[in-house]
């Protein structure tokens, strides 16, 4: 495997491979890899010949009094991580790489709308910083494909929308997410749990399922059900910031009409921040159930 820390040395190995025609998969990432980024790059490797795995803690997108600083980083567990999952290329560069200006002469690119709901409301500038940073990973490699986990539905949404409206030739892919065997998503700010909070944090994930069973079974009460959900999370001894049904296209607030929906949670517990997804959708639609 191919590591690397600036653009230049990016730029050589990815003309290579293009002048043979070969295309590229880029799989960005913070590091402090598991197995929800692995499963990312092996969607990469069946998608394109060559896969690029960034690997950078983006200042831009922390937010102050966020864990920036205390953001694990791993690099040399990454580097053997991304070699064992059949990446060609890890593309780990330092801050002034990517950041050469002063954070407030940045170009920035936001995706309006989507930004400022969900997690955009709790984390002012959060998609901000993802998409400027996304944004220029983009135009570092110039991949075919970018492939990213659908644990951040939102930040999902946000590159789609990105993508479509600044006509850059890239096939976004979303992959599945990755789970502890009690329904956990797997994520890096995991680490930041004790056991007893390991214990509690399954919560999210069941009452995520117990919300989807409740739109399964024809509830269309959606304020009540998010009540009860966020109500469950404090039971649970997490702290609610959002649980909410979303339309899954546009994360509009669903309406009884709505058929493909999302059900996503944010909470506290302990220093993490926890975020999960589960999608409900397609429902059966009003007249079609018996
Ligand atoms: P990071 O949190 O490192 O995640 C990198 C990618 O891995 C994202 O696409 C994320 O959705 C995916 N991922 C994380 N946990 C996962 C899981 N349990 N199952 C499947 N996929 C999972 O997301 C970021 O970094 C940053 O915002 C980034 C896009 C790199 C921009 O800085």
């Amino acid at each position: 495997m191919i590591q690397v820390g600036t653009v230049a040395e990016l730029r050589h190995w990815v003309g290579r491979w293009r002048r043979d025609e070969l295309g590229v998969a880029l799989v960005p990432t913070m590091g402090n890899l598991h197995r929800g980024h692995l499963e990312l790059v092996r969607r990469a490797r069946a998608l394109a010949d060559r896969v690029v795995v960034s690997l950078f803690v983006n200042p831009m997108q922390f937010g102050a009094g966020e864990d920036f600083e205390a953001y694990p980083r791993t690099l040399e567990q990454d580097q053997s991580l991304v070699e064992t999952g059949g990446a060609q290329l890890l593309f780990a560069p330092a801050v002034p790489e990517v950041y050469p200006r002063p954070a407030g002469e940045q170009t920035r690119v936001e995706v309006p709308g989507l930004s400022n709901i969900l997690c955009g409301a709790s984390r002012p500038g959060h998609f901000v910083g993802v998409a400027t940073v996304v944004c220029k990973l983009f135009n570092m490699v110039q991949p075919d494909i970018a492939v990213f986990g659908e644990k951040d539905f939102q930040q999902l949404l946000v590159l789609r929308r990105m993508v479509e409206d600044l006509g850059m030739a890239i096939r976004v892919v979303g992959a599945p997410t990755v789970r502890e065997a009690d329904g956990l998503a797997l994520s890096s700010r995991n680490g930041y749990l004790s056991a007893e909070q390991r214990a509690r944090a399954p919560a999210l994930y069941r009452t995520l399922g117990e919300t989807v069973a409740a739109l399964q079974g024809g509830r269309r009460d959606f304020a009540e059900l998010e009540r009860e959900g966020a109500e469950r999370l404090r039971q649970a001894g997490l702290k609610p910031d959002y649980l909410s049904i979303r339309r899954a296209t546009d994360l509009g607030r669903a309406t009884a009409g709505d058929l493909d929906l999302v059900v996503l949670g944010a909470a506290y517990l302990g220093r993490a921040r926890l975020i999960d997804n589960l999608r409900v959708g397609p429902l059966d639609s009003p007249g079609a159930r018996g």
